[in-house]
């Protein structure tokens, strides 16, 4: 069935409309809402401020779909200036990095080897300031692939983390594999559009799959990050914080920057740890499309702007 949500991701990979709508003045104000900045510079004022109100982050340099090994070289070489910049802020964990590994080729003809080869020096990077990775995860076909890279990453840096969506019905066992001491699940619901063979197609489905999998991340030995705007997700997540005797400093919230950010102050202030997922970078266009499909609301803001320009 073809739905605005289906739509908007088929759009997310079309590179026509990527060249009409990137250079506008419109789509680029409402993009800021959801992307900290074209640059470096602008990306770290974003950190400053957040790390400052007790929000801490996760930056990803957007930059997926690459085409060649050049371009994947680039991805890796942004994230270590990325580092190198966060260095002097002297956050620690506080200030971490999401990477998603089709940006690191992992798409290209023998992409496995050549995304984790990538990838390897950008996680001994931020292990040098102190802070974490986490591998992001994006459609069904790459998640032996990535978690086969967290696998080999995890030998030498095991705080290395990844991203599980509660919408693939494999995620429960992957949940409980991964379910172990020092390891670093974000889960979230699922932003691809997957066929029902690999994925649970109806709201409740998703949302009954993620408390499931949610409580084996709690009630487990590992760091769970909840990712997730849903408040019936993050008011589970609380419950369950609560049963199982977990103290505050054993578990976040996640929630992307420019969405509920008065909910992620207000989380901050009472106690809870916060992370806002803060990305920045010119090639911001297929994250905008994803965070349009997520949401009518998102649309229409998006649609106002443009009539009203
Ligand atoms: P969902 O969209 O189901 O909404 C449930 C409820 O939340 C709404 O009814 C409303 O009450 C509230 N809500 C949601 N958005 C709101 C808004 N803008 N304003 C007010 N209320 C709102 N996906 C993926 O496939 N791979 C990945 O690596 C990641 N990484 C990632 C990191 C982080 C930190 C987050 C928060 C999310 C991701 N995602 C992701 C995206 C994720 O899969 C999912 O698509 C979105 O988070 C939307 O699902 P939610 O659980 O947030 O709520």
């Amino acid at each position: 069935m073809l739905t605005t949500k289906t739509v908007l991701l088929g759009a997310s990979r079309r590179p026509a409309l990527r060249r009409a709508l990137v250079g506008t003045p419109v789509t680029r104000r409402v993009v800021e809402r959801f992307v900290a900045g074209e640059t470096l510079p602008e990306a770290l004022a974003v950190v400053r401020r957040l790390t400052g109100e007790g929000i801490a982050v996760t930056l990803d340099h957007l930059g997926e779909d690459v085409t060649g090994p050049e371009e994947a070289r680039a991805s890796r070489d942004a994230y270590l200036a990325l580092l190198e910049g966060l260095a002097p802020l002297d956050l620690g964990p506080d200030a971490e990095v999401s990477v998603k590994l089709s940006a690191f080729g992992q798409a290209l003809p023998g992409g496995h080897d050549l995304a984790l080869d990538l990838v390897r020096p950008v996680v001994e990077a931020a292990a040098a300031i102190g802070t974490t990775v986490t591998l992001d995860m994006e459609d069904s076909t790459t998640v032996d692939s990535t978690l086969a890279v967290l696998a080999e990453l995890r030998r030498d840096h095991p705080g290395t983390g990844a991203v599980l969506q509660a919408a693939l019905r494999r995620t429960e066992d992957d949940v409980r594999a991964l379910a172990m001491p020092g390891s670093r699940v974000r889960l979230v619901k699922g932003a691809y559009d997957e066929p029902p063979s690999a994925a649970h197609q109806g709201r409740r489905d998703v949302d009954a799959a993620y408390a499931r999998c949610l409580g084996v991340l709690m009630r487990g030995p590992g760091y769970p990050m909840v990712g997730s705007h849903d408040p019936a997700m993050v008011d589970l997540a609380q419950r369950l914080a609560a049963e199982y005797g977990r103290t505050a400093d054993s578990w976040e919230v996640q929630m992307l920057h420019g969405i509920r950010t008065d909910e992620q102050q207000r989380l901050a202030a009472s106690g809870t740890r916060v992370r806002a997922y803060v990305p920045y970078g010119r090639d911001w266009y297929g994250y905008f499309t994803r965070r349009l499909a997520e949401r009518p609301a998102n649309l229409r803001f998006f649609l106002r702007a443009l009539v009203s320009r």
